[in-house]
């Protein structure tokens, strides 16, 4: 799946989501993004959502900031999400440095190796984490939601002043 959505003005800054959605509340994370995005009102920036594995290396080379969300499983990121840092990696080492991203997880009980091994892999890249890391984990709660509307928002709005 791959949504363009397209704000109207001469768009010129460009936010690239990754998010491995496979279950309604991860879907609904993605949807909080949307409308945190929209509510920056900024029409400069263009967001793009793509799925890991459909996201191709001049996505991340057209995007100005990234959020990655992915789901912990087995103590790791998503095996789709390190697909993805496997393909574009070496293609973007060189000409992302300094990429602001922010990282959300949505984990069953626990987060902390996803985060690390993201981390770790983000140094490497020398991306800049624009957000505290937002791990959502445990029984789903509404708070999800308003923290990802809230993600959205800055980072577009982040975009749009020209702070990221
Ligand atoms: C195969 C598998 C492995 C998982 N491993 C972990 C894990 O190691 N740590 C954790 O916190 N959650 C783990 N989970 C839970 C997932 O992160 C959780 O199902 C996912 O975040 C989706 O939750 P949601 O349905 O509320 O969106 C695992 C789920 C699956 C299916």
């Amino acid at each position: 799946m791959h949504i363009q959505v397209c704000y109207t003005g001469g768009m010129h800054k460009q936010l690239l989501i990754v998010a491995h959605q496979p279950s309604p509340n991860t879907q609904q994370m993605v949807a909080a993004f949307i409308s945190g995005s929209h509510a920056a009102k900024a029409d400069a920036v263009g967001v793009s959502i793509v799925a890991p594995l459909e996201c191709q290396p001049d996505q991340l080379l057209a995007a100005d900031a990234v959020i990655i969300l992915t789901t912990e499983n087995l103590g790791y990121m998503a095996g789709t999400t390190k697909d993805w840092f496997d393909r574009v990696y070496y293609p973007v080492l060189e000409l992302k440095q300094g990429l602001a991203f922010a990282l959300v997880i949505r984990a069953g009980l626990d987060g902390t190796g996803t985060q690390r091994a993201v981390e770790s892999i983000c140094t490497g890249l020398r991306w800049n984490l624009a957000q505290p890391v937002l791990v959502c984990k445990g029984p789903w709660q509404e708070e999800f939601t308003h923290q990802c509307f809230e993600m959205g928002q800055y980072m577009t709005a982040g975009l749009d002043l020209g702070i990221l």
